[in-house]
């Protein structure tokens, strides 16, 4: 497995495979794997004959300087475990490698058709331009066959979807199912963030989810909505920022069960300083 550093050098080796008529998987991540990335990884493996994952904490995509200064930065354990699931590049540039200072400066404005005024979006402004400009550049550098997204972040996926279709049609977007710790609790980067006792009180979000799933659909949408966040706050640690149970496509409200065939629960939770985010397919007879 190599590291590369430098766009140019991706670039190459890209170019390289490309006349080889290799097949690209490309993992976009913020690095601090865990077994959820490493699924991603792994598909990517089974499905192409050269994987490149990228480490690269974007600084765009957060509108919160803590959020970013404390994200955790872990690319020595990263490469061991990229190592071990058959990765063949990873791709580690520096923040002055990817952007100017323009770029840093100004922000990258993306028409999401709506996808973005909900949920995240409403809480995190500018969070999906940052993504976008980044996978963009990505999909760019690596020109990849195929890549993989978890469906944990599903609204993400949904806007990854958007874009792909609009500027990188020949892409194959991969999605990938949430892969959770045995409690529950679904894995992500942040979760290295939560003291012992935090991390059980977290798992308490999925099985409240879970347990929700059998009053659909005979609890009306709204009732089972509040249900869920008072479920939810009975831990003292947890504070729901939002809960919205929506079409699984268009992301907007549903109000009733039959509005749609695809319906999702999205949640946002701080449990102490830490904003975990979590989903619930209800129904999916698409
Ligand atoms: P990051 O949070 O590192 O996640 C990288 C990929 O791993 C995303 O597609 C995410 O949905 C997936 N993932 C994370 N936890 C998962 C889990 N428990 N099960 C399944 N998949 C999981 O998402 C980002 O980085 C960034 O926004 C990125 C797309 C890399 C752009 O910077």
């Amino acid at each position: 497995m190599k590291i590369l550093t430098a766009k140019e050098e991706l670039r190459k080796v890209v170019d390289g495979l490309k006349s080889e008529n290799k097949t690209i998987g490309l993992v976009p991540t913020m690095g601090a794997l865990h077994r959820g990335h490493l699924s991603l990884v792994e598909r990517a493996v089974a499905q192409n004959n050269i994987t490149i994952v990228s480490v690269f904490v974007n600084p765009t995509q957060f509108n919160n300087p803590d959020d970013l200064r404390s994200y955790p930065r872990t690319l020595d354990a990263d490469v061991a475990l990229l190592e071990k699931a058959g990765c063949k590049y990873v791709f580690a540039p520096k923040v002055e490698d990817i952007y100017t200072s323009d770029e840093l400066g100004s922000p990258f404005q993306f028409d999401f058709e709506g996808l973005d005024k909900v949920m995240e979006g409403r809480f995190r402004p500018n969070h999906f331009n940052g993504v976008v400009q980044i996978v963009g550049k990505l999909f760019e550098l690596a020109s990849p066959d195929r890549a993989y997204f978890g469906e944990k972040d599903f609204q993400q996926l949904a806007i990854i979807r958007l874009m792909t279709k609009r500027y990188h049609p020949s892409v194959e977007i991969v999605a990938c199912p949430i892969v959770r710790e045995d409690s529950g609790l679904a894995m992500s980067s942040r979760n290295m963030l939560l003291s012992d006792n935090q991390r059980k009180v977290a798992s308490h979000i999925y099985a409240v989810l879970a347990e929700g799933r059998q009053f659909v659909p005979n609890t009306p949408v709204a009732e089972l909505k509040e249900c869920t966040i008072a479920a939810i706050e009975q831990k003292p640690e947890l504070k729901v920022e939002y809960f919205e149970i929506v079409d699984g496509n268009t992301l907007q409200n549903i109000e009733k069960w039959d509005d749609t065939s695809y319906v999702v629960g999205c949640i946002t939770v701080y449990c102490g300083k830490v904003r975990l985010i979590d989903n619930i397919c209800y129904k999916n007879i698409g």
